[in-house]
């Protein structure tokens, strides 16, 4: 299996290193903006897009990815569920893909474990029904291994007036990717969104807090709070709430991830504690989808779509049932 990794930051470089480790996996790159030609059109079996969190900015990439027969998943946010913004692009895509046969998955952990699919997974075993239910998710997150540029972009190291400014600008765009997670669930189970409300708070730092590529001055933006709600029928279905901080343990905060689903039978409490660990675990949820994109239909598909990410081979590849035991 060959593997071009495009993006030559955190996840690029994190998951060319995984795989390259592994037997029958051939890897090029981690490629930089420079190499894109060579990252892209190569023809390998799968692309790996690890640059950008912006659907309109990883598609022209997905676009020559595709065009040189190539599998492509990208850690994009907004690539998690592209008909969340774009169903025109989306469409165009999914139909270049299908003509290439070809899949196209945006994958990582968040969007694409967490909060959706294992939140699918953990609906499998609560009684009532997709409308019976009520979904809250949160996750507590240490930011502090975040490059610059993506905390930035997230809202750390900012006045109280500049984060808000940043955050009604754009400039400032919190953890993205739940309105995708959220869509990704209730297209799974059938539910149908009325719309999703949404709001940010930074929290503020009191003293400074000093990382090898950011320095936060007392008075700065050191993490944020972010609410989004789902509603359907009118009343919140799905509630994702978020705390990413840069010192987490220092302001008192705990890194989890939890889901707490409301169903019929009473409360599921599933609770991962620590929390994940945003830069071991999303190199390798990228990496343990290798397979499961190569064996995909064909088309642009969702995490919700497709079997677990998991290390090693598919089913598939192993050949028939009991022969790898
Ligand atoms: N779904 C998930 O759970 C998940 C998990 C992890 C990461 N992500 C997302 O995946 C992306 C990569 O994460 P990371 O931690 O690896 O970030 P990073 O360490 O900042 O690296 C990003 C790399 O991509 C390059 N790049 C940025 N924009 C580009 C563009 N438009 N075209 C080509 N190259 C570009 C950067 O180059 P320059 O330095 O030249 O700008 C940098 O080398 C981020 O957007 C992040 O939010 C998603």
């Amino acid at each position: 299996v060959r593997v071009s990794v495009y993006g030559a930051g955190q996840v690029g470089t994190a998951t060319a290193r995984l795989l390259a480790a592994w037997p029958g996996i051939g890897v090029s790159g981690p490629f930089g903006r420079g190499q894109r030609d060579e990252a892209l059109s190569s023809g390998a079996d799968a692309v790996v897009i690890a640059t950008t969190s912006f659907l309109d900015q990883v598609a022209p990439d997905i676009e020559a990815a595709v065009a040189g027969g190539s599998n492509v998943i990208t850690t994009a946010e907004e690539a998690a569920y592209p008909w969340h913004y774009d169903a025109g692009l989306a469409a165009a895509l999914d139909a270049a893909a299908r003509e290439r046969a070809v899949t196209i998955l945006g994958a990582g952990l968040n969007p694409g474990f967490v909060f959706d699919a294992l939140v699918v997974t953990a609906l499998g075993v609560v009684p009532g029904g997709p409308l019976g239910v009520k979904v809250l998710v949160e996750r507590v997150v240490d930011l502090s291994g975040f490059s610059r540029a993506i905390l930035r972009r997230l809202g750390i190291g900012y006045s109280a007036d500049e984060f808000t400014a940043g955050s009604a600008d754009g400039a400032i765009t919190g953890h993205i990717g739940f309105p995708q997670s959220m869509r990704i669930v209730a297209r799974r189970i059938g539910v149908r969104i009325d719309r999703i409300d949404r709001a940010i708070e930074p929290i503020i730092a009191d003293a400074a807090i000093e990382l090898p590529q950011l320095t936060v001055a007392a008075g700065q933006s050191a993490g944020f709070r972010q609410r989004y709600v789902a509603i359907v029928g009118g009343e919140p279905w799905f509630e994702a709430l978020f705390t990413g901080h840069i010192s987490p343990a220092a302001a008192g905060h705990q890194t989890r991830d939890e889901i707490l689903i409301d169903g019929a039978a009473g409360p599921l409490h599933v609770a991962i504690n620590p929390g994940i660990n945003p830069q071991a675990g999303a190199p390798a949820i990228v990496a343990h989808s290798i397979r499961r994109l190569i064996d995909a239909p064909p088309g642009w598909l969702t995490v919700a779509d497709l079997p677990p990410a998991s290390p090693g081979f598919s089913i598939a590849a192993a050949g028939p049932q009991g022969e790898t035991s």
